[in-house]
């Protein structure tokens, strides 16, 4: 089934080549969406672009267009207006047709990508022995969702942790762990070291004031570099205690990520280094081996240098990257590789792309995307601490959220005087305070800076996740109360006839243009966003038309409407990683 606007579009490009000759094969018709009822639903606004190319007035052209436009099983005839625009509107028959295939379709009318793109999304991404900040939710929380949304439309995701498992702060690491816990390194079975965030701190202290202890440490970079058994003990027993608290947030959150940390890489150093060598990349600049990029400028306006192994014979966080296209592209086959961090990397990200697309390390059609997020900010617009001033750890930030979901809950049980069980009570709050996380974080432009309130992400009405989840559950209340299974109802006819209808119908039409945007261009807010207006619409629905107690056959064509709409809802929030709820 084509969609609706597709379908529209299509029409628009057919009538443009038979007006105006095979030239304007391919022209996009440019169709927006209107904002006015008053001027139908899509404006086609090519007219104006036309102008200048075949040397005719806008409205001319706009007439020639609607001369030969086909399409009265669409829309009710066009109507030009102002200096050129064609204004479409649908014709009822066609959206209650379009909304009907679409009921019928358990992908709600989304036709699966082709082809399928072999696709990497590099993301959360923490470092061993440090504490997962809001930085890498944000990056766990966006990542989820971009990967959801391209599997869903059949995309072969292979999604990374790319963890922070290697480099010379594990040698201060493991120096530390040799002194204090020596049993851990000695021992078959495994010891609890206690608090690594701790432990990383003592490490560090010591390094910066013991002189011994910081020429110890480096040794054991070495010992860790040349294989030496005891200090491969240390690192894995670091790197697991910090799996483990990792896993612990990835479950909360009902994350799926496979590790395959900087370590992997590790291997493959030495042949990035070589490669460059020999393609004559590789320069030397005071003492270490570097490349230098194009359009990077130092502040005496000479050409920065991205240094690929340091003056000590190390190799660092850009050359992993490298190595990391390279096996990505060659051994995993990706065709599209998308990063999800924070915008400060922007510029490490666009160096390695530089310096990998100067090697000709990507492969024709090959897409390397960073994807940018801004800062997560308290309600002060500072950096995000807790009121004694300490940054937040992730598990009190969720703790916190399920916390105040609880609390709202049980006033809207006493306001109700509902009976709910303690395990309600918990299972509800729970999905809606991380969910509450979750939508607060994708509904924003990922490229601002976002104010973390608990108040805004769990208020019922807004642009929230309780907000959508009320939605759900209200059309699954009708459902209970009229005693409908939604699953018997898809042989009737949809009859669009109240405005609120029409604008509900015409939304629904529209998801599959807003997932392969998302797609596209990877901005979850435009789901949310969708789904905020979806809920809107719903709502405006409900209060205008009457559900239950309408005359059939109005009945269960509206009841099919509420149906479609949460089954809608339904997909939109899975792909933002936020399940629903029955009631709540
Ligand atoms: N570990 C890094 C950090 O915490 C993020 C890694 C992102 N991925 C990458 N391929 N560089 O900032």
């Amino acid at each position: 089934m084509l969609s609706t606007l597709d379908d529209l579009k299509q029409r628009l490009q057919t009538a443009l080549v038979n007006a105006f000759g095979p030239d304007l094969e391919g022209t996009d018709p440019v169709l927006v969406a209107t904002n006015n009822p008053k001027f139908g639903d899509y404006q086609a606004n090519v007219a104006m672009s036309l102008a200048k190319r075949l040397k005719e007035k806008p409205r001319a052209i706009a007439t020639k267009i609607v001369d030969h436009l086909t399409i009265d099983d669409l829309c009710e005839p066009p109507q030009i207006a102002g200096p050129g625009f064609i204004n479409l509107k649908f014709k009822t028959d066609y959206l209650q047709a379009q909304l009907k295939a679409i009921y019928s379709d358990d992908r709600l009318g989304v036709p699966t990508a082709t082809p399928a793109q072999r696709t990497i999304v590099d993301f959360s991404s923490p470092n061993i022995a440090k504490e997962m900040h809001v930085g890498h939710l944000r990056s766990t929380i966006i990542g989820e969702c971009i990967a959801r949304t391209l599997e869903f439309l059949g995309h072969d995701v292979l999604r990374l942790n790319h963890v922070g498992d290697w480099g010379t702060q594990f040698g201060m690491l493991i120096t530390h762990l040799r002194d204090v816990c020596p049993e851990a390194i000695t021992e078959s079975s495994s010891v609890d070291i206690g608090d690594l965030v701790e432990f990383y701190k003592q490490a560090k202290q010591r390094f910066d004031e013991e002189e011994e202890f910081k020429t110890t440490s480096r040794e054991a970079v070495v010992d860790l570099q040349s294989g030496d058994e005891s200090a491969r003990k240390a690192w894995q027993l670091l790197c697991e205690q910090s799996r483990k608290e990792f896993q612990k947030i990835y479950d909360r959150l009902d994350i799926t990520i496979q590790e395959r940390g900087e370590s992997f890489y590790n291997p493959l150093l030495e042949d990035v280094a070589k490669d460059l060598t020999s393609l004559g990349l590789l320069e030397e600049d005071q003492g270490a081996q570097v490349v230098f990029l194009e359009g990077f400028t130092n502040k005496d306006g000479n050409p920065q240098p991205l240094i690929v192994q340091k003056s000590d014979g190390g190799f660092n966080y850009a050359t992993t990257d490298l190595a990391a296209i390279r096996q990505r592209t060659v051994d995993e086959k990706a065709q599209r590789v998308i990063y999800i961090t924070d915008a400060g990397q922007a510029n490490h990200f666009a160096q390695v792309f530089q310096v990998a697309n100067r090697a000709h390390w990507i492969p024709d059609g090959v897409e390397l995307v960073h994807v940018p997020f801004g800062l997560v900010k308290g309600e002060d617009g500072k950096k995000l601490k807790t009121r004694s001033g300490e940054t937040v750890k992730l598990k009190s930030l969720l703790d916190e959220a399920v916390t105040g979901a609880e609390k709202d809950l049980q006033t809207r049980i006493a306001d109700e005087s509902r009976e709910e069980s303690a395990e309600f009570v918990q299972e509800v709050s729970t999905a809606v305070g991380i969910s509450a996380v979750k939508y607060a974080d994708l509904s924003q432009n990922r490229t601002s800076d976002y104010v973390f309130s608990f108040d805004k992400m769990l208020a019922l009405q807004g642009n929230t996740a309780p907000y959508m989840l009320y939605a759900y559950v209200r059309v699954q209340g009708i459902s209970r109360k009229g005693n409908i299974d939604f699953s018997q109802l898809g042989d009737a006819a949809i009859l669009l006839e109240d405005d609120s209808e029409l604008a509900l119908a015409k939304h629904l039409l529209a998801l599959d243009t807003t997932i392969m945007e998302v797609a596209r261009d990877l901005y979850p807010n435009r789901l949310c966003q969708y789904l905020f207006e979806l809920s809107q619409k719903f709502n405006q629905f409900y209060d205008r038309c009457s559900v239950l107690q309408a005359e059939e056959p109005q009945r269960t064509s509206r009841l099919m409407l509420c149906d479609l709409t949460a089954r809608t809802l339904q997909l939109g929030l899975s792909l933002l990683g936020i399940p629903v709820l029955e009631r709540m």
